[in-house]
């Protein structure tokens, strides 16, 4: 499979593409990446020399450079990762999130439409579900109520996508998964931070009361579920990826503090964030039946994994969270304790 990745150098982009070069389920790999804050080609080393990978440093929004790539390297699949990921930035400053989010998911799906790509995977979130009242869990049909200026886009794109499917019979798929965590994530969600601030014995901003609940999914099991997901899911759907583990900020946090031996005075109640959805959970009945997949990672190891990680990787804790971290942490944070 010749596999068209964007957004490679991010997070969950990073683990996928490590996962398909590992498993070589990939003949070649395309990573197009324009290398924004949350890009880093440090996550990619272990690839870097892979005679089947390919890095173009590129924005999703340069039509030109978009089809330039894809004419060239003509990949059986792209998978779009790329994206402004982040809610609290969102709110700060949301030109980016739409320009990419929305215009460079649209620049895709045109090179896609152009050079009739076989398979279009949509990398999306269960934030377009919005918050979800308990008992329920969210099921593929369940209305989209998007809260942030991230979550909108998110789900704007997705419908973009989808029309493809019905409008031009393109073979477009999207996938919605839950918070993930893991290696290599940016310190600025939940758990990368809480554990990199616990180790500096800085304080830890727990939005509002924290019993805000999240359904949290190893990335390389969600990694694994778009595999799964391109060899076997069908065309014109929407498939949630969950990690069917719902808790509380809170309970995060003690964990995370727990395991680093620091004690839970580190908490500080902060003003909470605008528009913060009170809960998302995910019913990934659908996934799983259709394709065979199911999450493996016990949260309490992955967390235990995780946190392995970042004591390990101090220097690369440090060179991300420099510079243009420092900026956007005061904005965020400052003036906000309660
Ligand atoms: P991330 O912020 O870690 O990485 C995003 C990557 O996209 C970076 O490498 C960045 O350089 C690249 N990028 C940003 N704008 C670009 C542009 N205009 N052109 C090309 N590349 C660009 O994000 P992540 O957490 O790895 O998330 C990846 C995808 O998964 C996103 O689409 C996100 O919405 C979705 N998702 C994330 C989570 C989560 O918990 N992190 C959960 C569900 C879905
Ligand atoms: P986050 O990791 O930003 O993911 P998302 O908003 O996409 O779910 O946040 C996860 C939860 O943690 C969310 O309820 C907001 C909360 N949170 C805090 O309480 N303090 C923080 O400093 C951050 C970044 C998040």
């Amino acid at each position: 499979m010749k596999v068209f990745v964007t957004g490679g150098a991010g997070f969950i982009g990073s683990a996928f593409v490590r996962m398909m070069l590992g498993a070589t389920s990939a003949t070649r790999l395309i990573n197009f990446d324009k290398l924004t804050y949350a890009g880093n080609l440090e996550n990619l080393a272990s690839v870097a020399n892979d005679p089947r990978y390919r890095f173009v440093q590129g924005d999703i929004c340069d039509a030109n450079l978009v089809n330039e790539v894809v004419e060239a390297e003509r990949p059986d699949v792209i998978v779009n990762f790329a994206a402004e990921s982040h809610v609290d930035r969102s709110i700060l400053s949301p030109t980016p999130v739409f320009e990419t989010n929305l215009r460079g998911t649209f620049t895709l799906l045109e090179a896609a439409r152009t050079h009739k790509t076989p398979r279009f995977l949509h990398v999306s979130t269960d934030e377009v579900y919005g918050s979800i009242d308990a008992p329920h869990d969210a099921d593929e049909n369940y209305p989209l109520k998007a809260s942030s200026p991230y979550s909108a886009s998110k789900a704007g794109s997705d419908l973009l996508a989808l029309s493809y499917f019905v409008t031009y019979k393109m073979p477009v798929t999207v996938t919605r998964a839950s918070n993930n965590y893991g290696p290599f994530q940016f310190p600025e969600k939940l758990i990368p931070l809480m554990i990199s601030n616990a180790f500096e014995d800085k304080a830890l901003p727990i939005y509002g009361d924290g019993m805000q609940i999240r359904d949290w999914l190893y990335v390389d099991d969600h990694c694994r579920a778009i595999l799964a997901v391109i060899e076997r899911g069908r065309e014109g759907e929407v498939y949630n990826i969950g990690g069917s583990r719902s808790l509380p900020n809170v309970d995060v946090v003690h964990k995370i503090l727990d395991a680093v031996g620091k004690p839970y005075s580190l908490m500080q109640t902060v003003t909470d964030r605008p528009g913060h959805d009170r809960r998302y959970a995910l019913s990934s009945e659908k996934v799983m039946r259709e394709t065979g997949w199911a999450a493996s990672q016990r949260f309490e190891e992955g967390l235990k994994a995780t946190i392995d990680w970042y004591r390990q990787n101090a220097a690369w804790v440090a060179r991300v969270k420099s510079g243009e971290y420092q900026r956007y942490y005061e904005n965020n944070y400052a003036n906000r304790a309660v």
